[in-house]
């Protein structure tokens, strides 16, 4: 059922809740592919009822970002969640969600703030306010849902990482899952905006989780200093791609780490063109 309303939304849930069901929540901004399809299912195999939300946040994009331009398929989308079986596709309207006044850098709306010193790093010095966007529109989301689990992707590693701590430090009701990052079958991992990238990019784009493969086999044969293992790795990336960041934390602190361990997140932004594509691995 396609719902743009969140009175509508509230309405069947509150009756949900009062028939005992419990309540996934899967968060995304549409143009669905196999990788939200994986929480979808999971979020099935989970839950009694499950709610997957579109929407393209317009208070996450940076003003130089791909807001406009990114594919919007909702008919699709609704098309795929039906055929998993999702009750609910929450899909409103930015009026909808933020009201009349509200536009991409507004400073009328109560935001949620992250852990600064989480945002302070990887995706978020490069893209300054958008864990604000996420965290904000994902507590609104769970408010509007009542979800008793929410479902994310680790392929965003960061904003699973901002999500569980936002939970943790407001102390909300709600269970997250992580799910595992879903690849092509030549290990690119599947994301919305992988349809920006021409043939030859595409190519370029590949080292990318290749270079992240590296490490991981260099780390299994014993070699754990991530400078070392840092510098494999640039060797590996196409001389074309522009990189970001290649950084090495610790998943539970999210510090950064001089020796690779188990639970080591390994996390790379890169352009291939003018496509920014993310990816990590954890070791
Ligand atoms: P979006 O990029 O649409 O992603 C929605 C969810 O799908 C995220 O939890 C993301 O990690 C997950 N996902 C995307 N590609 C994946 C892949 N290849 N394998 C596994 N999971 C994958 O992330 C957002 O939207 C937004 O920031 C949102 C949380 C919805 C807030 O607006």
């Amino acid at each position: 059922m396609l719902l743009n309303n969140i009175k509508d939304v509230k309405t069947i849930i509150q009756q949900w809740k009062k028939e005992g069901l419990t309540i996934g929540l899967v968060p995304t901004m549409g143009a669905l592919h196999i990788g939200h399809a994986s929480l979808i299912k999971k979020a099935k195999e989970t839950c009694d009822r499950v709610v997957v939300s579109v929407f393209v946040n317009p208070i996450q994009f940076g003003p130089n970002e791909d807001f406009q331009k990114y594919p919007r398929t909702l008919k699709k989308d609704e098309e795929l969640c039906n055929e998993l079986g999702a009750d609910i596709v929450f899909a409103p309207s930015a009026i909808e969600m933020y009201g009349e006044n509200t536009g991409l850098c507004n400073n009328e709306l109560t935001f949620v703030c992250p852990a600064y010193n989480i945002v302070d790093a990887l995706c978020g010095k490069s893209r300054p306010g958008h864990f604000d966007g996420v965290a904000t529109v994902v507590l609104k989301l769970f408010n509007i849902s009542k979800a008793d689990y929410a479902f994310f992707g680790q392929k965003d590693a960061q904003q699973l990482f901002i999500i569980k701590k936002m939970v943790k430090d407001l102390n909300l009701d709600i269970k997250i899952i992580s799910c595992p990052i879903v690849r092509e079958h030549d290990g690119l991992a599947v994301s919305s905006r992988n349809i920006y990238l021409s043939e030859s990019e595409r190519e370029q784009a590949l080292t990318i989780s290749k270079a992240l493969f590296h490490i991981k086999e260099l780390y299994s044969k014993g070699i754990k200093d991530t400078s070392v293992l840092f510098d494999s790795a640039i060797s590996i990336l196409d001389k074309n791609i522009e990189l970001d960041y290649l950084e090495f934390r610790d998943f539970s602190t999210f510090e950064k780490a001089q020796m690779a361990q188990e639970n080591t997140l390994v996390a790379i932004a890169a352009k291939a063109g003018k496509t920014r594509l993310i990816d990590n691995i954890i070791l």
